[in-house]
């Protein structure tokens, strides 16, 4: 039996719609998750909800603790997990307002706790990450963006950036070039900690900003506010697609 979880990024501490059931503390061997875990219902289906960036977005990207996030899901039993993120476009077909569904990564983080292998086990495995993404739950979100109409690019090569400062015009076209379409600073290690876990993972990504050097002026913040706020409303549609759905 599927059991789903969905992490919300920025613009998504709490998920529009959803029936909370419970709150669950979970501590694991690496500490405590961003957030309670929130069991609850959406458009019918019961899911878990956790705030990536804690209940208040105080936690900047780097300081997030993935590998709690993801083994407090894996430990309470979820089996596929939808990453909401927001990012800058960075190709010409990523443009404002619009939902990627990446397929590939390039890790550019740094000094990041990035693997359960170390000292709290005694053995380690490599996994295979040529397809970093689950292509069961990235199926499910392109058949959702589809039934729900909203605009979206349907693959995509997810920048993972230390952050928390956005990138200078010269890193993003080193990043252009390198072949990204999107960036952004929590892809990783999420992907590859639930990878490590068995856990069906795939992201759903909003874009809020061109990035940087993509328009003549910087990033111009309160435009960026309320992309996320009409982008979530975009988000909202998609899950309640894959809901319907099913796994
Ligand atoms: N860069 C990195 N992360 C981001 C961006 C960006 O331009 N926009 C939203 N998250």
């Amino acid at each position: 039996m599927p059991s789903i979880a969905i992490i919300g990024g920025t613009g998504l501490t709490n998920m529009p719609g959803l029936t909370v059931h419970h709150r669950e503390m979970v501590k694991t061997v690496y500490g405590a998750p961003s957030s309670p875990l929130i069991h609850g219902e959406l458009d019918g289906q019961s899911v878990i909800f956790l705030a990536r960036h804690g209940r208040r977005h105080t936690i900047p990207p780097h300081m997030v603790n993935y590998r709690a996030n993801l083994l407090a899901l894996s430990e309470v039993g979820v089996t596929h997990v939808i990453a909401l993120a927001a990012v800058g476009g960075i190709a010409d077909t990523c443009l404002e307002k619009t939902i990627v569904i990446p397929d590939q990564i390039i890790d550019y983080t740094h000094d990041r706790a990035h693997t359960y292998y170390g000292a709290k086990t005694d053995t380690f495995q490599q996994i295979d990450f040529t397809e970093p993404y689950s292509s069961l739950v990235r199926e499910r979100l392109l058949e959702a963006c589809k039934s729900a109409s909203v605009n979206h690019v349907p693959t995509g090569v997810y920048g993972a950036t230390q952050g928390p400062r956005l990138e200078t015009a010269a890193e993003i076209r080193r990043m252009e070039n390198d072949g990204c379409t999107i960036v952004g600073m929590t892809g990783m290690p999420e992907a590859a900690l639930a990878r490590e876990l068995g856990l069906h993972y795939a992201c759903c990504a909003m874009v809020v900003n061109r990035a940087a050097g993509k328009v003549g002026t910087g990033i111009d913040f309160s435009r960026v506010e309320s992309n996320v706020a009409e982008s979530v409303g975009f988000i909202r549609q998609v899950i309640a697609e894959v809901l319907k759905l099913g796994f």
